[in-house]
């Protein structure tokens, strides 16, 4: 068994209370021992959000190659670094949420995702390729667990027992797949020429969230001149889409380290017909681009870390605009307004103005000095 102790969240925000592994690594583990040893050749990881459950898995069943979809891209690099870290030999690989990663699989382990559209996307996958003998082991915190959860897979699978509770967690059984007819994602709707496209996973899902809607009524009256924008954290990429709608000559990159978002952006675009001019990208807080390569930066920050409601991710945003815009650029932001963070703004891009102020949502611009 590897040392949990050991793992790190890193390259993800590191903060004391925030930590790398739970209960629900160690419960779905040892829930899922004996699947595992049984088929090491068939096992897909879903969710394992820093490495636990792929290196614990991997320490069960040796050197066969594990199949591992991690939404979020700093998931992904800390499981790397991890492994590294610990003289782990597992072997994995990293695929994207489609069939080439749970097709003819025995053994599926999953963190439970937080949303039940999220769920309802991987349940509905590993049912139509994976075994048919396939067991499922869901698990979760049970104060993030509702009924709602069994329901979704019992949509999916023809089986589904609940475990018991072990230090405030829980693991889903699913067996007995039941392929849908066809597959029911991504979604999409329509607004007038703008087309959104999501995935289980994405922020807002298909509809467009109220403080995004904020910042697009302030950009249509106070939007600047930039050819060169882009959409930082994109979610299903509205900001990107809506700005190349209604400038013909912009170039847009929407970037998201969620692997949902970036899909569901790239199809948002497509739908909308301005793939052409928006360019998506998996990316940590817009790493992968050039600093001072942008004239105007579109930010609607989270507010959670996972489950925990957290700054830092909005403050890494904000510093990661101030790296991408060129003197003079504008950040344009959405923030809910009693999160207060104005004097960051200022403090971390520029002089700061407010656009907007509603009572759930303030939009601001900050010019990068
Ligand atoms: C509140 S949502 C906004 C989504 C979209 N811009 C909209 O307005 O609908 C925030 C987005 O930030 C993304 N995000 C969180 N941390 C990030 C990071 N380190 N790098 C890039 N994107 C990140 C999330 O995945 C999520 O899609």
């Amino acid at each position: 068994m590897i040392d949990f102790e050991q793992l790190r969240r890193w390259p993800d925000v590191e903060a004391p209370e925030l930590v790398a592994h739970d209960a629900t690594d160690r419960l779905l583990l040892d829930t899922a021992q004996e699947a595992l040893v049984a088929h090491p050749e068939h096992v897909t990881i879903i969710g394992d959000r820093y490495g636990a459950l792929t290196l614990g898995a991997a320490a069960l069943i040796g050197p066969h190659e594990l199949r591992v979809h991690q939404d979020a891209l700093s998931g992904e690099l800390a499981l790397a670094a991890n492994a590294a870290a610990l003289g782990s030999d597992a072997a994995w690989r990293s695929l994207p949420l489609d069939a080439s990663l749970v097709e003819g699989a025995r053994v599926v382990v999953l963190q439970l995702p937080r949303g039940l559209d999220a769920l309802d996307e991987i349940a509905e996958l590993v049912a139509a390729h994976a075994h048919p003998e396939v067991q499922v082991f869901a698990g979760g915190r049970v104060k993030h667990m509702t009924t709602a959860m069994n329901d979704v897979l019992r949509r999916h699978f023809g089986e589904v027992r609940a475990g018991l509770a072990r230090q405030k967690s829980r693991v889903l059984t699913a067996s007995a797949p039941r392929p849908a007819a066809s597959p029911s994602w991504p979604r999409s709707s329509r607004e007038g020429d703008l087309v959104v496209v999501a995935h289980g996973a994405a922020f807002a899902g298909a509809s467009i969230d109220v403080g995004t809607r904020g910042l697009l009524e302030a950009l249509a009256v106070g939007a600047p001149e930039a050819s060169h924008v882009v959409d930082l954290g994109c979610g299903t990429g509205v900001l990107a889409a809506s700005w190349a709608l209604a400038h013909p000559e912009a170039h847009v990159v929407a970037t998201d380290q969620s692997a949902a978002a970036v899909a569901s952006a790239r199809a948002t675009a497509d739908a909308t017909g301005v793939g052409d001019r928006v360019e998506s990208r998996r990316d940590d807080a817009g790493a992968s681009l050039p600093a001072g390569s942008a004239g105007l930066v579109l930010l609607n920050p989270p507010f959670h870390v996972g489950a925990t409601v957290h700054a830092g991710l909005a403050h890494k945003l904000f510093a990661a605009a101030a790296r991408l815009l060129e003197p003079g650029g504008e950040l344009w932001c959405v923030w809910n307004s009693h999160l207060g963070y104005r004097s960051a703004l200022e403090r971390t891009v520029g002089p700061t103005r407010q656009v907007s102020r509603g009572p759930k949502f303030t939009v601001t611009v900050s010019t990068r000095r």
